[in-house]
């Protein structure tokens, strides 16, 4: 088994590992994902996996570190296997996702076990497809109201943008009533800049408590049309601090997606490929593990740093360029923007049909595309703006 050298696994830190969690893997930080787009962060952490696999080679790369087993992923049908074996022996809630998702959802399927986590996770499946909820609707008419703002102002900002998608989540999410409780969003973003600092920051009971009882009162309602509706009262308060929150990726992916001129829901799985939202999947072994002739002991966590395996130029012809045509069955098994197996997102169909129509209906009024091959590894979507084009209805 590949063992770094002290050297390189203090590299693995440094420009892969820990910029990650820089950034925000919980909510983005404005001004860290400005400082990132110019130092280019993310190209440094591609570059630095790529010189790890030629001198290390394909197997998973073990870093050097007392009382912890860490291994880097660096072959990409490690990465199929990893997912499709989830959560046994490879656990969902690593114990950086519980630190970080306790703050905001802690009875969140994510960081759930045994039969609990089987419960919960056949709950979302069956929720989360968009048949069941209005997103179409929803979307369309957050879509049109926004497009008479753009047209007024002349342009498309994200902080436009992230009003309307979010007044958009909320409906689907809690119905109508819900809609312009920016309050109700505003406790979960703090709750998670409070998730970033996972293991510094004391939890918030109290807001938590405060922001559950308010979840509490919108899913009461029950409204047809919103997830709300589609399981009992205690369930989804557990369950929608995740739904709301993951919303955020969607609308940046919606956003990036513009930026390359993207269509429909392949703009969307390619925009979520080239920057991808959930940068590291974490799995960590409930038992001993066979690797490439090595064993790896139980409590091992496995990281897969996707933008290495969506972006890597030695082997994939598109690699840095907008490629729709590979979707909905990519020709790699590293190609995981919404991960794999049994541990999924289950809420990608609703992304694709959510995000795909907020995209679709924006498009034709916008100057884009504004970005060309080869892509930048890091986009900063804080700062995308489009100009207004003039056109009819
Ligand atoms: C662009 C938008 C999104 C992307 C790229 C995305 C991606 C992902 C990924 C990669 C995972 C697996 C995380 C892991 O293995 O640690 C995941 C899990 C999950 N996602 Fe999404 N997601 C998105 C939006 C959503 C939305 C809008 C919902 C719900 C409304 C949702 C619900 C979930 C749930 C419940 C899980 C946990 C699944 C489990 O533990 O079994 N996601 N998502």
């Amino acid at each position: 088994m590949a063992v770094a050298s002290r050297l390189d696994t203090g590299r693995a830190f440094a420009k892969v590992l820990l910029p990650t969690p820089a950034k925000g893997v919980i909510v983005r930080r404005p001004p860290v994902m400005a400082v990132a787009g110019t130092v280019r962060a993310d190209a440094v952490a591609v570059a630095t996996m790529m010189r790890f696999r030629e001198r290390y080679g394909p197997e998973p790369l073990r870093l050097r570190m007392t009382g912890r087993s860490i291994a880097l992923l660096l072959d990409p049908v490690d990465v199929s296997r990893l997912p499709a074996d989830s959560p046994s022996p490879f656990a969902l809630g690593t114990r950086e996702k519980k630190a970080a998702l306790a703050h905001f959802q802690p009875h969140g399927v994510l960081i759930s076990t045994g039969e609990e986590r089987a419960r919960r996770r056949a709950l979302n499946e069956d929720v989360l497809r968009p048949e069941r909820i209005y997103a179409r609707g929803i979307v369309a008419d957050e879509a049109d109201l926004l497009l008479r703002h753009v047209r007024s102002t002349g342009a498309l900002t994200w902080d436009s943008f992230a009003q309307s998608w979010w007044r958009a989540a909320r409906r689907m999410v809690l119905g109508s009533f819900a809609r312009d409780d920016v309050e109700l969003t505003d406790m979960l973003k703090t709750l998670r800049a409070h998730a970033n600092w996972a293991y510094l920051h004391p939890r918030r009971e109290v807001l938590r408590r405060r922001f559950e009882e308010r979840l509490r009162e919108h899913s009461e309602r029950r409204e047809p049309g919103s997830l709300a509706a589609l399981a009992p009262v205690a369930e989804v308060v557990e369950q929608a601090p995740h739904w709301l929150f993951a919303f955020d990726a969607a609308g940046i992916v919606t956003m990036r997606a513009l930026a390359i001129g993207g269509a429909g829901e392949a703009g969307i799985r390619e925009s979520a490929r080239l920057w991808p939202t959930t940068p590291v999947i974490l799995r960590e072994s409930t038992e001993p593990t066979h690797w490439h002739g090595t064993w790896l002991p139980a409590g091992t966590t496995f990281v897969v740093f996707t933008p290495y395996f969506h972006r890597d130029r030695d082997r994939l012809p598109y690699a840095d360029e907008y490629a729709p045509d590979i979707w909905p069955a990519p020709p790699e098994p590293a190609l995981v923007p919404f991960s794999g197996g049994p541990g999924a997102c289950p809420g990608r169909d609703l992304v694709l049909v959510a995000a795909g129509a907020m995209l679709d209906a924006l498009r034709d009024h916008l100057a884009v595309p504004t970005l060309h091959a080869p892509l930048p590894t890091t986009l900063d979507h804080f700062a995308l703006s489009f100009d207004a084009v003039n056109t009819t209805g």
